[in-house]
């Protein structure tokens, strides 16, 4: 049981934060909690505790989406986006950076995200940016549904070029060296512990790729071994490629 409240603060309409409350099963209060805070107030949406504030920005995005970088973007680079009409899932949106990067690249991607807090951030992050000229068309790519994708991706049977994963790793890093964004949402999230029951609800997709971020050195995600990987410095990712979108079973080794 995670120990949160929600917040009212300055600017904030308290029939908003009533609503989220009840969304998040938290009490509402007027101060911030002794543990995690859902911070409604005039900036939007932050999470705030232990000392840490953090708040999604997709305008902080825009160096890595703009013409010329985006295709660099080593997502980019694996996902190979081609032609019109391309349609992407991703199966565990956090705060939707890797979700962000396949809509410029032109995907309309379905995003599922199972955790309400987490959810609430990604939403509000999403409003705001799509005030801005330069994200706005981008972020309309992007539909969040709160939710398993474990349960939902089956319903998607045949509707996706790519299904994207990015579970959260186990931890392994020093606090010290992790961001802002992650040391809060460890506190919300544990380490994905259904990983065979995720591969399979993406192999039901269908789709011709799946991608799956992996930190550099760790497991293959539910032990299945990729037909490729593609390397970074810290992390990488593992492929499963079905150009024909056929024998999706047979390739995951099962
Ligand atoms: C490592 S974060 C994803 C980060 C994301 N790629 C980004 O760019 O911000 C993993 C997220 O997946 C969510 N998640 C894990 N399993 C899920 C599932 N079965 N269905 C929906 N969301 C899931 C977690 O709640 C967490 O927010």
């Amino acid at each position: 049981m995670i120990d949160l409240v929600v917040c009212v603060g300055e600017g904030a309409k308290e029939s908003d934060a009533e609503l989220l409350a009840r969304r998040v099963n938290a009490p509402l209060t007027n101060e911030l909690g002794s543990g995690l805070t859902l911070l409604m107030d005039r900036t939007g949406l932050s999470l705030a505790g232990y000392g840490l504030r953090y708040q999604g920005n997709f305008e902080q995005m825009l160096p890595r989406i703009s013409r010329g970088r985006l295709g660099h973007e080593m997502l980019i680079r694996v996902a190979k986006p081609k032609g019109p009409g391309l349609k992407a899932i991703d199966a565990a949106a956090g705060m939707g950076e890797d979700a962000l990067l396949l809509a410029a690249a032109g995907y309309e991607v379905t995003m599922y995200e199972r955790n309400a807090v987490i959810a609430a951030l990604l939403r509000d992050a999403m409003e705001r940016a799509k005030e801005n000229a330069l994200l706005k068309d981008i972020v309309e790519r992007m539909h969040l549904t709160e939710g398993n994708s474990t349960e939902l991706m089956p319903k998607e049977a045949g509707t996706a070029d790519i299904v994207y994963l990015d579970p959260m790793f186990p931890p392994r890093q020093k606090t010290g060296l992790v961001n802002k964004k992650l040391q809060l949402i460890q506190k919300l999230e544990q380490p994905c512990v259904d990983e065979r029951a995720m591969l399979d609800a993406a192999l039901s997709v269908r789709p011709k790729k799946i991608i799956i971020k992996r930190p550099l050195k760790g497991a293959y995600l539910a032990g299945a071994e990729p037909n490729y990987t593609v390397k970074g410095k810290a992390i990488r990712y593992d492929c499963f490629a079905f150009p024909d979108r056929f024998e999706t079973d047979e390739v995951a080794g099962r």
